[in-house]
Parts: C-alpha cells; structure tokens; sequence
C-alpha cells in the first residue's frame, strides 16, 4: 500500500491533520491503536482558542461546533474569599469557545467517515522505518497481518505514550520535562455549570476548576494528591471539597448531581526538540505536554498542525519545503510560550507540598498584581486566548 502522508493516531491531531489534508487532496491514512469508541471515552478539556475553531471551520468540520459551544469572554480567578474576573475581549478583542474535546473529535472521526477517508482501527506493532531517508515506510499488524505503507511523510500524532518521538534517536534527540507533585480529579456531571464562565481557585485546601460543556453538563477539578485513586473518592466527597475550596458565595450556588465519569490525571510539563527528523514530523501530545491549568494541551496541538498542514501544502502545490524545513522551528516557538503560560498559571493556582510562608506572600503578590494591574490582565488574557500561530 502507498499513501502521500501517513498519520500515526486518531486523536484530535491526526484527525484535523488528516482532515485538512483530504480537502486538499492529499491521500493520508490514519493508524490508530485503539477503537473509535475508546478514543471517544476520554475525556479532556474543552477550551478552543480562535486559532483551533479557524482550522476546525478550514476543515469544514465546525457545524456543530459553531451550534452547540459556547462562547466566553473572559474568565473568574478566586482566592480564598476573593475574587475577581479578566476580560478577555476588554484586554484582547478576543475569546474563547467552549466545546469538549470528545465532541470534537467526534466530529472530526464522523467527517472522516463521511468523506471515505481510510482510518484503520486497532494497529499494533506500529515501526516508523526510513524516517531519515527519501523513502520511508510504516509497518504494522492490523487484523492479524503484518502491513506495510509506503509514503512520502510521517505525521507522529501518537500521543505521550506513542512510538513516534522515540523513533527519533536520542542522539538527535533532547528532551525538557518538569513534573508536578499533585494531580487532578476530575468529575463529569450532568448538573448546570455554577457559573456562566469558568472559575480557577487557589484555596488554602488547594487549586479547583469549575468548568463546563455545555449549560447543562459541568466539568469540575480538584487538586489531589499523586497517591489518590479516583474510587477513593466518592461523589459526595468530592461536591465537599470542592465547596470547601469556592468562596462561600460560590460554593451556595453549586448543583451536584451523580458522577458520569470520574478521573486522575498528572500533571507535566513536556517538551521534545527537535519535532522533525527526516521525514517524520512530530504533532501534538507526541511532541509536548501542558499541565491543563491554562488549558493549552488541544490548542498547542492545533498550531502544530496548523504549521505541518500549510507546510505540507507549499511542499505538494508548491515544490518548496521551506515550510516542513522550518516545521519545528516554528512550532517549538509558540509550544514554549504556551508552556511556560501553563507553567506559570500552575504555579500561582497550586499549593505545593514544601511551599513555605515567603511562597505563599508571592503566590499572594502574583494574585493581586494580576487582580489590580491591567497590563497583567492583558498579559495574561492574550496568552491564555492564544498566541497567533
Ligand atoms: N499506534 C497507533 N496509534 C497510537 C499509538 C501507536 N503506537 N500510540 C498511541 N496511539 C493513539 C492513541 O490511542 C490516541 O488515540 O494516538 C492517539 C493520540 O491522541 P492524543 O493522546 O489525544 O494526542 P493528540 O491527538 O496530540 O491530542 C492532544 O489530547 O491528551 C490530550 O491534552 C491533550 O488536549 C490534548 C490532546
Ligand atoms: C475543562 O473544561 O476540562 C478545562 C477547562 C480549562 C482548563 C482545564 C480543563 O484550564
């Protein structure tokens, strides 16, 4: 089998690469490990910067999305008893779009399938061979046969855990990585969101997130410890916490409801250089990890896409690879930005287990500069609505 580009995973990356590809007539194949349905049982975050929601619609996959988000234009940070709001479209001129990442994907997967674009499900054994050389090949066994495609490029968009960035050797190789001693517990509910906008806390108990998907589906989040398993805690120790770390006016409004899904997740942050070898050009989770304080994990990958798409296009339509020459310059660029934005939100909103009283004062100091400068509130409000691409 030959095939222009292959994608390997069928996550948000692969798809809207793919996607985008395909209205350009580009034949690429997604391989992905898992089940459509198992991809779609994740659950992650659900913040689109303007740069995500443009390719979405480049895509032509924005239908729902336009139709069922929801847009917000600025956001609520509490501490203690205090609060206060930034806003984005005052300090920016810009917002942001609520829409889950499982929808999303969802529609990305649908669109594939409408347009007969080839996605094959449940490959294992994936091997990136020839990456550096002019004729690279992926094998891989799918449906109890070994397989092999031929292609012109490889789109590593495996994720974390994926074999893409460890076919770079490490002599080529460097890698920046800081990990962070708590998680998040996260609960899914059918319950309205307690506020119309998103609320981060730093309480003394530690950070929470009252997010949402829609008006009648919440996202919250709850600092925890790494040795916490999400059975420990049971819904209604979770409604607890979380209104032990919500000023009292705030915590008085929230609705609870049963959980319909429940879960830990680390924080990192991550970073790999460079994102091309050869002929293989890593996108997304495969090249770099966010902690999700400043919900940049979805939105680093649709730059990255968004540079290897248009790079991609100048290499087919144009004979010129000055933009897949320049892929991982360019990416690497934004993608540190937007780590060191998520880096620095987690420190201010986070209580960390060896902080002392000095931490504290400057977390404090952090927090209230930010509440009463308006140049911070701009700073901050034109990271976390995304930097151009
Ligand atoms: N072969 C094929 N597919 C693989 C392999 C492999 N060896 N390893 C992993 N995969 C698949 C996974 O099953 C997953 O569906 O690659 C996909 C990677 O998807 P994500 O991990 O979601 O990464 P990405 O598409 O870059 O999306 C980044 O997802 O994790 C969140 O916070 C992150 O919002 C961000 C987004
Ligand atoms: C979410 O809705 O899951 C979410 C929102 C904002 C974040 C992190 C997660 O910063």
């Amino acid at each position: 089998m030959r095939s222009q580009v292959v994608i390997i995973g069928g996550g948000p990356s692969g798809l809207l690469l793919g996607q985008l590809l395909h209205r350009k007539g580009i034949d690429a194949v997604v391989l992905e490990r898992k089940t459509r349905d198992y991809v779609l049982g994740r659950i992650r975050a659900g913040v689109l910067e303007t740069g995500l929601v443009t390719l979405m619609r480049e895509a032509g996959v924005a239908d729902r999305m336009d139709a069922e988000s929801i847009v917000h234009d600025g956001t609520v940070i509490a501490y203690g008893e205090d609060q206060f709001r930034v806003d984005f479209v005052e300090t920016t001129g810009e917002s942001v779009v609520v829409y889950g990442q499982t929808e999303l994907t969802r529609d990305l997967y649908d669109a594939r399938e409408a347009c007969g674009a080839k996605t094959l499900f449940e490959v294992d054994n994936v091997v990136i061979n020839g990456a550096d050389s002019d004729a690279p090949y992926v094998t891989f066994t799918h449906e109890g046969s070994e397989k092999r495609i031929d292609c012109d490029f490889i789109a590593g968009c495996d994720g974390f855990h994926g074999v893409s960035r460890q076919t770079i050797p490490l002599t080529v190789r460097t890698e920046y990585e800081k990990v962070y001693p708590f998680g998040w517990l996260g609960l899914l509910s059918d319950t309205p969101p307690v506020h119309e906008e998103l609320i981060y806390s730093n309480s003394e108990r530690g950070f929470a997130l009252c997010s949402q998907r829609s008006w009648t589906r919440s996202r919250y989040y709850i600092q925890c410890s790494l040795s916490d398993h999400a059975e420990d805690w049971s819904d209604q120790m979770f409604w607890d916490e979380l209104r032990r770390r919500l000023p009292a006016e705030t915590a008085a409004k929230l609705v609870t409801g049963p959980s319909i899904e429940k879960s830990i997740a680390p924080l990192r942050s991550f970073v790999t250089e460079p994102m091309r070898w050869g002929r293989l050009f890593l996108c997304g989770d495969a090249a770099h990890i966010v902690p999700p304080t400043g919900a940049k994990g979805l939105n680093t990958a649709a730059s990255d896409i968004h540079y290897l798409y248009h790079g991609l296009m100048q290499f087919y339509e144009e004979k010129d690879s000055e933009g897949i020459d320049r892929y991982s310059e360019k990416a690497l660029a934004r993608i540190w930005k937007a780590e060191r934005f998520s880096w620095n939100t987690t420190m201010m909103l986070h209580r960390f287990p060896d902080m002392n009283g000095f931490d504290l004062k400057m977390q404090r100091a952090d927090l209230e500069f930010l509440r009463d400068n308006a140049d911070a509130q701009r700073v901050f409000a034109t990271n976390y609505v995304g930097l151009p691409f």
